[in-house]
């Protein structure tokens, strides 16, 4: 068996979660992430025969019954992974459909996934649905996003188009645009179920009021995606309350759209 705290996996995550809470996403136990990994790779690193723990979710997801994550704990902060990874992060296994999260490493100290993985795990069968290479889905609170979330309309369409016309590249990161919910009680089924509705046409969901899910194929394409957003919503901040002498129109973004070869999300451009 190889030693778990080398795994490249296990080294990629603790690096996204410090610059995670180096950029200010993830104050205190702010924020959280889940990996899933290939049965072979997990079995590298840990034996796949012996549970420490059978821990209930409170949900059930059978199509990702008998799949591995790698997930954040609940209460841990990001600051902290890097010094005490075998307590703030675990590797689970779901079994019974999803509802029992079976810990094959870490979480050490008797802690416990974070308190979003119905969020997460219901993410993950929606992004998987869409694509099937889809491995991260990670949450955390930008600042420039929640404050976004205060005073610009949450109209889905509306707040992709103020986003794309922030920064040139931002139509080639996110054609797929950015969905929004409105407030709810975080750390619930019902928040997890609505995140996982908005994630099957989008791979952003902003949560008014409380922050972001990205979903990616691994951990840096989450990362950049909820880094261009953040740096997109800060843009207009800085511009919001002044008076507009130029924008980006929509010719131009469908240039983009044409120069980039995506697709922006059907009927967002006018
Ligand atoms: P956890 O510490 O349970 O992961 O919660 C953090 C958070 O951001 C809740 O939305
Ligand atoms: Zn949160």
């Amino acid at each position: 068996m190889k030693d778990m705290l080398k795994a490249p996996f296990l080294t990629e995550m603790i690096r996204t979660q410090t610059n995670m809470y180096a950029h200010g996403w993830d104050e205190r136990n702010g924020g959280n992430i889940s990996l899933l990994l290939d049965e072979k790779e997990a079995a590298e690193y840990v034996n796949v025969n012996k549970v420490i723990r059978a821990i209930p979710t409170g949900f059930s997801q059978p199509e990702l019954n008998g799949k591995y994550f790698l997930v954040t704990g609940t209460g841990k902060y990001f600051k902290n992974a890097q010094y005490t990874p075998e307590t703030d992060l675990g590797l689970i296994r779901l079994a019974d459909g999803g509802q029992t999260a079976e810990l094959l490493w870490g979480f050490e100290d008797g802690g416990r996934f974070t308190s979003e993985l119905p969020a997460h795990m219901m993410s993950h069968a929606a992004r998987l649905k869409v694509c099937p290479e889809n491995r991260v889905v990670l949450h955390c609170h930008p600042t420039n996003i929640l404050a976004m979330t205060f005073v610009h309309t949450l109209d889905e369409r509306e707040f992709t188009r103020t986003l794309w016309r922030m920064c040139t590249e931002c139509i080639m990161v996110f054609p797929d645009g950015v969905n929004v919910l409105p407030w709810m009680l975080c750390g619930t089924n019902e928040i997890g179920a609505a995140t996982a509705e908005k994630m099957k046409t989008a791979r952003i969901v902003v949560w008014a009021q409380h922050g972001i899910y990205g979903a990616g194929r691994d951990l840096d394409e989450a990362f950049g995606l909820i880094e261009t957003v953040e740096k997109a919503a800060e843009v207009y901040l800085k511009i919001a309350h002044l008076p507009r002498l130029n924008t980006l129109t929509d010719e131009q973004l469908k240039i983009m759209e044409k120069g980039y070869g995506v697709k922006a999300r059907e009927g967002y451009l006018d």
